[in-house]
């Protein structure tokens, strides 16, 4: 949901802010600028569309400066064009802003700012933010006590950065509810919404919590709160490295993080598995284990692929430790009167640590008393920080949109504590040390599903022509059936719907045709009977099927048109297993398809808005 990136030193800022924004641009991609202080005056290039238009314009008018923002966005207010870009800019032209998030009050503020005769030339909130802060400018407040004033009165939430011709010798930047982290150089300072855009200049970062704001200067940098209170900020090391947030040698990122899932998934369980006591180690939970062992009841709270993974954990914890779990969708949790008591555990899982639904609910279930447990991939990111305790799943950097190893590491990660309750509860001694070496078997087994990628390319490319898919799983693979149509629909733009296997027959049976193909996944369980059954009746309606089997299954050949031969595993792991096909089938069709696999149209990786 838009990037942001800064720089302030003494070289030119354009090579710096453009490779940073390539960096980001995995947050929003419909249209990118840059704004620079050049000879004492503010100078802004826009573009709509990627971040390459605007290096090709940026290039073309011949630019340099060592003051610099510069903004990717994914639109909320106002279409994606060159007036609506960032960055918006004072009467003037002196003061000039990038700004991540929704300014909820703006119509309020806009109708105030218009009877004081400021006149507005985008469809924005951000223009208002910007005129809103020149007006205080205009009462004779210096830059920063203008923003401050400013964000008082806003509502919202917000990441910003500020530069001013008056002031060119800082540049001023504030957080409410998007993040903000400044990079400490060598005489040079940077700020940006993550460290993605930063690493390949410095490791030292300040993270700016919600309601503070920083001065940023060439060789220093003052932090204080919006109300003007001076704070003290640790600077923290960042371990990232660039190579992690590079394609390398794939075509898509996508790709590439499908490829990685053997070492993704053994990083998250690294150090982590107790194989003698048959149970998990998680530093993050140190010290809440016998709590939430003792919950009356669990809740997970996600959005997106991470609810599915939490659908899968509802599964686990039910079985294993025996605690009543329920799911339920972040955006849905924020705005009832849920039920929550200080004896409830609710886990929020979010692979960014930035989705705004669940960092409101991970707030709500706060206030309420629950124990706060977050599942997070992005360190120190803020449902990371936000949460009482927690578990990292060490995915490594996901930047491809379509969320393909942070879901299966969430899953290594649920199935993490959903032993480490059990064995506090009532999961005996053999079947946790059953569940440990399974667990350390997978990487192995995902390498043996990923050299089928040429096989599922052939499958993909039969049904580029499809214009609905239905994915029909049961138990445990019933979430991998609304993930894998997830991924198809999100990235291939073709209709896809997930169903319990058996549901199918109340209603979605009446669409089956020939031009209708389903997934099955289909593993050797205890509902393998009933799946096959479900089968047979989309058979006799003529619809085509993909299977997702066992590798030793020798009845699905004889009844489907196409079977993946999987590797086995026990039940609560098998989604680590059955999704990865899934992954590759959605890849290879809308890659067939001629389709920007790694920035679908209309998505964001960070949905950092309501
Ligand atoms: O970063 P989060 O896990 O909180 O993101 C949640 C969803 O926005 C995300 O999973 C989204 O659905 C992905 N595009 C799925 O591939």
């Amino acid at each position: 949901m838009c990037g942001i990136v800064g720089y302030i030193g003494t070289k030119n800022c354009i090579p710096i802010l453009i490779e940073g924004l390539k960096r980001l641009e995995y947050r929003g991609y419909d249209s990118a600028g840059i704004g620079v202080i050049k000879n004492g005056l503010c100078r802004v290039i826009k573009q709509k569309g990627k971040v390459v238009e605007l290096e090709n314009e940026v290039e073309k008018q011949n630019t340099s400066s060592t003051f610099g923002i510069a903004h990717t966005r994914w639109a909320t207010h106002g279409v994606p064009n060159q007036i609506n870009a960032h960055p918006h800019t004072d009467t003037e032209e002196k003061l000039f802003l990038v700004h991540n998030g929704i300014i909820e009050n703006y119509t309020v503020l806009k109708k105030r700012l218009e009877l004081d005769s400021y006149e507005f030339y985008s469809e924005t909130d951000t223009e208002i933010l910007v005129k809103l802060i020149e007006s205080f400018l205009n009462k004779g407040n210096v830059l920063c006590k203008a923003v401050q004033y400013a964000l008082n009165e806003v509502k919202g939430t917000y990441g910003i950065a500020v530069g001013y011709t008056d002031e060119p010798d800082k540049l001023i930047v504030a957080k409410k509810g998007s993040p903000l982290v400044i990079g400490i150089g060598d005489g040079e300072n940077f700020i940006a919404s993550d460290v993605n855009a930063l690493i390949a200049h410095t490791s030292r970062v300040v993270y700016l919590e919600d309601g503070e704001m920083a001065e940023v200067y060439r060789d220093r940098f003052e932090a204080k709160t919006i109300e003007d209170e001076e704070i003290q900020k640790e600077i923290q090391e960042v371990t990232l490295a660039l190579d992690e947030i590079s394609k390398g040698d794939y075509d898509h990122f996508m790709l590439k993080e499908i490829m990685e899932q053997p070492l993704s998934v053994k990083n998250s369980f690294r150090g982590r598995l107790l194989f003698e006591e048959g149970s998990s180690k998680l530093g993050g939970l140190q010290g809440y284990e016998e709590r939430i062992a003792r919950s009356k009841r669990i809740l997970i709270c996600a959005c997106g692929t991470s609810w599915h993974a939490a659908l899968v954990g509802e599964y686990m914890i039910e079985q294993f430790a025996g605690i009543p779990t329920e799911v339920e969708y972040a955006s849905e949790f924020r705005y009832r009167n849920p039920i929550v008591t200080p004896d409830d555990t609710c886990i929020f899982i979010s692979q960014s640590g930035e989705t705004a639904d669940t960092l409101a609910a991970m707030k709500e279930a706060k206030r309420r008393g629950a124990l706060v447990l977050g599942i997070c991939n992005v360190v120190g990111s803020s449902i990371a920080r936000e949460s009482e305790a927690g578990v990292y799943i060490h995915a490594g950097p996901e930047i491809g949109v379509a969320s393909t190893k942070a879901f299966t590491s969430q899953l290594v990660v649920l199935a993490l504590i959903t032993i480490l309750i059990a064995r506090r509860r009532q999961l005996s001694l053999i079947d946790g040390q059953e569940i440990i070496r399974e667990l350390d078997l997978i990487p192995a087994k995902i390498e043996q599903i990923l050299e089928l990628n040429d096989e599922i390319k052939a499958i993909a490319n039969e049904f580029t022509g499809a214009k609905n898919f239905l994915y029909l799983g049961r138990g445990y693979n019933f979430p991998v059936a609304l993930e894998g149509a997830l991924k198809l629909k999100e990235i291939s733009y073709i209709h896809a719907e997930g169903y319990p296997a058996a549901e199918m027959k109340h209603g979605p049976i009446a669409l089956i045709d020939d031009n209708m193909p389903s997934v099955f996944i289909t593993p050797q369980d205890s509902v393998y009977d009933k799946v096959v059954s479900n089968i047979e009746e989309i058979k006799a309606r003529s619809g085509k099927i993909i299977a997702i089997a066992n590798m030793d299954d020798e009845k699905i050949g004889s009844l489907v048109e196409y079977t993946i031969r999987i590797p086995e595993t026990i039940r609560m792991l098998m989604p680590i297993l059955t999704s990865i096909p899934l992954q590759l089938l959605a890849y290879h069709i809308a890659v067939k398809k001629g389709l920007n696999v790694d920035q679908p149209r209309n998505l964001a990786k960070s949905v950092t808005v309501e």
